[in-house]
């Protein structure tokens, strides 16, 4: 069932709200970005309930280079889509910094930080978040309805993003008529249509089986080749050796970070 919550909504909308009086002076930070795509210095995150306050993220010091595929993994509740969220801009945090390439996210408007967010990342969610109404051209094709990209350029770039995910005669089909695995393809296909330099991903297989969740692990693969940096949150095993790196997180803490045997220096490595 797509989550049709009003906070859902609303995050999908801030996810695509694109700024366009910004775009040059996103354009210009993009050429400065340093080979660090992220990094988090002492990062703490509170959420305030009733009279007491949750402390769900602690000092977190995390390092993500330009062109590396990191997986997320930690039990239910220990802070992974708090990170994510942070990661992605859609939520702030109390205190520490958050470094995305060059730029200090913290206490952005919500008019930057949209502007941040559409420039430089994309999403994938577990329940897909597509608009179960619109077909899956027009679900890929969304985020350039906001850049102001006439109809029937949307459709014939959507149309190229389909194909690439291998879904080019599932274009008029609505997210009702198609399974799990083709919907999540349909939602990277959208992350992708931006051309974001950041794929973050939260338990993207989490709601399918595991030989479709290996195939969707196979396309952020393949986008991971194409230089696009990706972060993957997940509690699957199978999942995360998927990836070149695995930062472990408890209570709100990061407690360590593997590598797969005989991997180079993973904070660095390049797309291979
Ligand atoms: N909006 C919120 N308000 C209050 N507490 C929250 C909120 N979102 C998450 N939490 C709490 O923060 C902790 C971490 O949640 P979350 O980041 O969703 O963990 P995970 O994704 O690892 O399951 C949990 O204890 C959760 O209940
Ligand atoms: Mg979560």
């Amino acid at each position: 069932m797509p989550d049709r919550s009003p906070a859902a909504l609303c995050r999908m909308c801030r996810m695509m709200s694109r700024p366009r009086s910004l775009w040059l002076i996103v354009a210009a930070r993009a050429s400065l970005l340093s080979p660090s795509m992220l990094r988090l210095d002492k990062v703490n995150k509170y959420y305030r309930v009733g009279t007491h306050s949750l402390h769900v993220l602690r000092d977190i010091e995390l390092e993500v280079a330009d062109g590396e595929f990191v997986s997320i993994m930690g039990a239910s509740g220990s802070g992974k889509s708090t990170l994510l969220n942070i990661l992605g801009i859609l939520d702030d945090y109390d205190s520490g910094e958050y470094w995305l390439g060059d730029t200090m996210i913290r206490a952005l408007s919500e008019r930057q930080a949209a502007h941040y967010r559409n420039r430089f990342i994309g999403f994938v969610f577990q329940s897909f978040n597509l608009l179960p109404f619109k077909t899956a051209l027009e679900n890929v094709a969304l985020p350039l309805y906001y850049q102001g990209i006439t109809r029937r350029k949307r459709n014939q770039i959507a149309g190229q993003y389909l194909e690439r995910v291998g879904l080019r005669d599932w274009a008029d089909h609505t997210p009702s008529e198609m399974s799990g695995g083709q919907k999540q393809r349909v939602a990277i296909a959208r992350a992708l249509i931006g051309k974001p330099r950041l794929i973050l991903a939260d338990e993207p297989t989490g709601a399918l089986d595991s030989e479709t969740s290996q195939q969707i692990m196979d396309l952020l693969s393949e986008i991971h080749r194409t230089g696009i940096t990706v972060l993957v949150v997940t509690h699957d095993a199978e999942v995360a050796a998927r990836t070149q790196r695995t930062i472990r997180l408890r209570d709100g803490k990061v407690v360590g970070t593997d590598a797969p045997a005989g991997a180079s220096h993973p904070g660095m490595q390049a797309a291979t």
